[in-house]
């Protein structure tokens, strides 16, 4: 896997303050944030509404500055890797052009940086490996939710990102939906080998899916700690029935409560 620099971390946020500006008083969302996310590493971010998660990846997508302190990406400013557009995004709402059927959708990243030749070959595995393998000519009205968000990440992942941001990707679909995008999700991450920045607010999702959970305190957000997620890989959803488990999260819940 190629690194931006040789030994350079995959994320490394350092020193980063924001605050909004605009009308009205400043708005402090992030203060002192230091975070380091390791190349193909699982880490994800979970605090209290409000606390910045959602702002912390907009920096990390070079789509906002820090006001303070610096983003880099394979040891390089995030602004570069954004210029590469090889930054791939997940949001709660798959964003997908309603008039575009499934294949187009996947192709369109590919199309705005002229990538003519292989177009279509480079969505199809990727549809294939988020299993719409067939899906290529509905449009999305035409799909469930769950399916919908596999073609948001097929799309992310169209253009080889270095890093894919994901916003509580899964928070609109229901649990047992939810549940199995996670095991999915899981299978596309161990199969491309990306880094993965991942915001949510359940637990279960942090634990069961990460190598890290990095747990911020409310606004202005501040890392409070980092929790290492020792249960062994590859997981499968019983996991979430074991103590060790329950004991991960469970520490998760009391670092949010800040009494961990
Ligand atoms: N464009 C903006 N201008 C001013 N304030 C903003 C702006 N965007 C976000 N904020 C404020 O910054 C803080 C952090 O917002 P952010 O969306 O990052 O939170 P979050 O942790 O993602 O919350 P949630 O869990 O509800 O999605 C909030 O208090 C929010 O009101
Ligand atoms: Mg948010």
């Amino acid at each position: 896997m190629a690194l931006g620099r040789a030994g350079s971390q995959a994320i490394s946020i350092r020193g980063v303050d924001l605050v909004y500006t605009g009308q009205g008083e400043p708005v402090p969302a992030l203060s002192q944030v230091d975070l380091e996310v390791a190349e193909s590493e699982f880490v994800s971010l979970i605090g209290p509404s409000g606390c910045g998660k959602s702002t912390l990846l907009r920096l990390v997508a070079d789509l906002l500055p820090p006001t303070r302190g610096a983003v880099l990406i394979g040891g390089r400013p995030a602004s570069e890797t954004r210029r590469e557009r090889r930054i791939g995004l997940v949001f709660q709402e798959p964003a997908l052009m309603p008039w575009r059927r499934v294949m187009a959708n996947v192709t369109l990243p590919l199309e705005i940086v002229g990538q003519r030749s292989g177009q279509r070959e480079v969505a199809k595995r990727l549809l294939r490996l988020v299993g719409l393998e067939g899906f290529e000519r509905l449009y999305p009205a035409q799909l469930s939710g769950g399916m919908r968000q596999r073609v948001a990440i097929a799309r992310a992942l169209t253009a080889d990102p270095v890093v894919l941001l994901m916003d509580e990707p899964f928070g609109a679909l229901d649990e047992i939906t939810r549940d199995r995008m996670n095991t999915e999700l899981l299978k596309i991450w161990q199969e491309t080998g990306k880094t993965i920045l991942f915001v949510t607010h359940s637990l279960a999702e942090a634990v069961y899916l990460s190598d890290r959970v990095a747990v911020l305190t409310p606004r202005p957000g501040r890392i409070r700690t980092v929790i290492n997620i020792t249960l062994p890989r590859p997981r499968q959803p019983e996991i979430k029935q074991s103590e060790e488990f329950f004991a991960l999260e469970n520490q998760v819940l009391r670092a949010l409560g800040g009494t961990g």
